[in-house]
């Protein structure tokens, strides 16, 4: 099974960089993604090759409100280190208060969204927002930077609109602010996900702070991270979409920094082994009528390129309860396991 969660020599290409206590090495992240990038999915994730996880984004008006899903939201496992807890939020008490909690619940790092695009959260002027009121970004990185002992990190788009791009000045005010990282995702708001990530943009951050700055926003596969890397001049890559039922992404991405071949794709059991487990820690956390659904988003994904994928899709949809979940990605993983193992299909290759 692929592991290179142990290897500990640097990249020629990103060699890695402190980030308070911590080393981030290798210099990869998995994209924040709310709704998937819960504590089950990260387990899976940190064994191919990452060197920094984030929760999924919390919302600092709800943290203090009791939810149990808030709490399950900021769960980390005890290996799970280094781990940021992203928060978002534009008022500085309900920000604080929302740090202070996260680092209460062992966050090494804190990692403040202003790059949410999502109508509800820009309402409130929060997530991508704020990036229009370069002094309330200012104000909320002060009070957060000021009442934790962690290092405060900060994720943003490249501005709100193409008109109004400041991914400079705001690079400038997080860094002077006392931000630490900075991860920029080459987009505007005004972008949603649609077109291509600049990351040109994203070396305008990086060419006027000192601080380690993140690319992100496209990388698919080692080649786009390393494309990546030399247009934007970046200190680490961050992958979000790609790694969706596809955690080999991160160890082709790793092997690719590190200048090594590209790693045989995954045989089918392969795959099963990882769904199987994938789907257990679901079960584990989410306890069963909560892992269904979820399992209903992630199983799918991982067939992504298999054959009979789109039968498997709408057929995995159509399943109900847990055990014939289980059952129906074991038929389908395993037979094409089989399939792959016949002289037949030996030969066809
Ligand atoms: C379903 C989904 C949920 C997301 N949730 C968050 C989030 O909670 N916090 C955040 O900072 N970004 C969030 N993002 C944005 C990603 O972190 C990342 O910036 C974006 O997907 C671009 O990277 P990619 O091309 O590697 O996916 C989300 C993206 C998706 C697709």
């Amino acid at each position: 099974m692929t592991q290179v969660n142990s290897i500990q020599d640097n990249s020629p290409l990103l060699p890695g960089f402190k980030l308070g206590k911590f080393l981030i090495n290798p210099p990869i992240a998995l994209a924040p993604m709310a709704g998937i990038t819960d504590l089950p999915f990260r387990r899976v994730c940190r064994r191919f090759g990452i060197g920094l996880t984030v929760t999924e984004m919390i919302a600092s008006r709800a943290v203090g409100q009791g939810r149990e899903r808030t709490e399950r939201m900021a769960e980390l496992d005890d290996n799970e280190s280094p781990v940021s807890i992203q928060i978002a939020g534009s008022d500085s008490k309900f920000v604080v208060e929302a740090a202070l909690w996260a680092q209460e619940r062992g966050a090494d790092f804190i990692d403040i969204n202003m790059g949410c695009p999502v109508k509800k959260v820009v309402k409130q002027i929060a997530g991508s927002a704020m990036l229009r009121d370069e002094p309330l970004v200012a104000r909320v990185i002060d009070a957060v930077v000021k009442a934790v002992e962690v290092p405060v990190t900060l994720k943003i788009r490249t501005g709100w609109d193409e008109q109004s791009k400041n991914v400079e000045n705001i690079a400038r005010i997080a860094e002077n602010h006392g931000i630490q990282m900075l991860t920029v995702h080459g987009r505007t708001r005004a972008q949603m996900f649609n077109g291509h990530a600049n990351w040109f943009d994203i070396g305008r951050a990086k060419s006027v702070v000192s601080i380690p700055v993140i690319g992100n926003g496209d990388i698919i596969d080692g080649d786009s991270a390393i494309e990546m890397v030399k247009q934007s001049g970046c200190d680490g890559v961050m992958i979000g979409r790609a790694v969706q039922g596809n955690p080999w992404v991160l160890a082709e991405v790793h092997a690719a920094l590190m200048g090594l071949p590209k790693p045989a794709a995954p045989a089918a059991d392969e795959v099963w082994g990882v769904v199987l487990e994938h789907m257990l820690h679901l079960a584990d956390f989410h306890g069963i009528a909560r892992a269904s659904k979820l399992a209903r988003k992630h199983v799918p994904w991982y067939s992504k390129g298999w054959k009979g994928s789109a039968e498997f899709r709408s057929n995995f949809q159509k399943v109900h309860t847990w055990p014939e979940q289980m059952e129906a990605a074991k038929a389908y993983f395993l037979t094409l396991s089989e399939k792959e193992l016949t002289p037949e299909l030996l030969l066809a290759n």
